[in-house]
């Protein structure tokens, strides 16, 4: 659902969303009735060092998770460097509960492929990758065929719109690994090779892709840049919060009466959102969410009305991330949920690194026994000495997101945990329990 379907634009700030409800959104045609493409000729005058500014100037903050300010990431490319440039766009969307760039790509993909051009041009690449998720074969479709669109219609190619810039944009299909959405770890795999993080530094602004200066960047954030430059750094920087600037796509799921893509100004609420999305189911109540996907620590009731920028969010213990905003009612169990996230985790563990590899084999161990009711009140301290082993010890983030739930969900839930002891197993569902653990640990045994 875009956000125009919901009724509501007082709240919401519909941009990348706004021509998701047309009719065959996706194609070149409706992309220009909507005015697409035109924000080219207005870069190629500005020349690549102002589009650079552009985007500083509107605080853009990157919307794979971390946040790095984008027009920052752009000038750490050193313009000295003979090797050529390269843009690489992370499209490898996996991260449990993430779900904003594949309907992007599939209901606007020349906004990307705009964006592409307008962020290659800034810092002078002449090769773009977009690196999508090899499941997904209908977005990988959808985007070559847009690309093919847009060098048909002269936006890629040799001297694009007269202006002697030349582009060739590649689509790459990954092989469907959730560590290939590290950033180092997708160009290990762009380059052929297994997917699994590098050593930094060097970082890859100075040498990423075949060891040549390269910004990577997620879906959303090079989305955005055609708005900027078509509306100016100002009217982005208008909307959000002072050092979370303009707005993004909040994903919705769960338990909620319209989940969907709500795009919003950044520093929205949650009890907001909620009320957009025509409140929690009927008769239910809210139990716990992630803010930003799976690796972002669960908060609850009491956080509805954090705002969700990134400070606002940090403060609150836990991250904005992806902004995938998982909500379950108090039907769910905490400790079951968190052991199929922590199942995910020891299954994704690219191995590269004991405590991620070991680490998060250990974490299903233990949860599993806890979630069976055979484990003790120790086995709660255990799991957060195995987490404090994890976090921060390990060679990429993948590690330190997979101990987010449970940590979390020990601070929040405890008295859930020990009910599994006193009840012997479940006590929201008892024979799903003992079915799912032993399941878990035969598995993994
Ligand atoms: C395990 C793991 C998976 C990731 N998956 C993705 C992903 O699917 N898409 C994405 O854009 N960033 C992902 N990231 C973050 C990227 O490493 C990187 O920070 C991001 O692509 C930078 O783009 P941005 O500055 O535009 O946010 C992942 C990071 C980790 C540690
Ligand atoms: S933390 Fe996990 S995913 Fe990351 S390098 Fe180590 S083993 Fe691989």
């Amino acid at each position: 659902m875009s956000s125009t379907a919901t009724g509501s634009t007082d709240t919401l700030t519909p941009v990348l969303t706004s021509g998701w409800a047309d009719e065959r959104s996706w194609t070149l045609d409706a992309y220009a009735r909507r005015g697409g493409y035109a924000a080219l000729d207005k870069a190629f005058a500005m020349g690549p060092d102002a589009v650079i500014e552009a985007v500083k100037d509107s605080g853009l903050r990157g919307r794979g998770g971390a946040g790095f300010p984008t027009g920052m990431k752009w000038s750490f490319i050193p313009q000295d460097n003979p090797n050529p440039k390269y843009l690489v766009v992370n499209a490898d969307e996996s991260e449990p509960g993430t779900c904003k760039d594949i309907p992007l790509m599939m209901a606007s993909p020349h906004t990307l492929v705009e964006g592409v051009i307008l962020s290659s041009f800034a810092i002078r690449a002449h090769t773009a990758f977009i690196y999508i998720r090899g499941e997904v074969l209908h977005v990988i479709r959808r985007v070559q065929a847009a690309v093919a669109a847009a060098y048909a219609a002269g936006h890629l190619g040799r001297d694009i719109h007269g202006s002697g810039y030349d582009l060739d944009v590649v689509v790459h299909a990954g092989a469907g690994a959730y560590i290939c959405g590290e950033e180092t770890a997708l160009l290990e795999g762009l380059e052929g090779r297994r997917g699994q993080p590098r050593l930094r530094p060097p970082f890859p602004a100075v040498a990423g892709l075949y060891a040549s200066p390269t910004v990577i960047n997620n879906v959303e954030s090079i989305s955005s840049v055609p708005s900027i430059i078509a509306n100016g750094a100002e009217w982005f920087s208008s909307m959000g919060t002072e050092k979370s600037k303009g707005f993004g796509i909040f994903s919705l799921s769960g338990h909620v009466q319209r989940p969907g893509q709500y795009e919003a100004p950044l520093g929205i609420t949650l009890r907001q959102l909620i009320d957009l999305a025509g409140g929690i189911r009927e008769g239910h109540e809210l139990k716990f969410w992630t803010p930003g996907g799976s690796s972002t620590p669960l908060l609850t009731a009491e956080h509805l009305d954090v705002p969700l920028d990134f400070e606002g969010v940090g403060a609150a213990g836990s991250m904005l991330g992806t902004r995938a905003l998982q909500l379950f009612d108090e039907t769910v169990c905490v400790v079951r949920a968190v052991l199929r996230w922590t199942e995910f985790y020891k299954h994704e563990s690219c191995g590269k690194c004991t405590p991620c590899r070991e680490g998060t084999w250990w974490l299903v161990q233990t949860l599993a026994r806890l979630e069976k009711g055979q484990g003790s009140e120790a086995d709660l301290d255990l799991l957060l000495d195995q987490c404090d082993n994890i976090l921060g010890r390990s060679f990429c983030a993948l590690g330190d997101g997979a101990t987010s739930p449970i940590s979390s969900s020990i601070k929040y839930f405890r008295e859930e945990y020990l009910a599994h002891l006193t009840h012997g197993g479940c006590p929201f569902d008892p024979a799903a329990s003992t079915a799912w653990s032993d399941r878990t640990v035969g598995a993994t045994a």
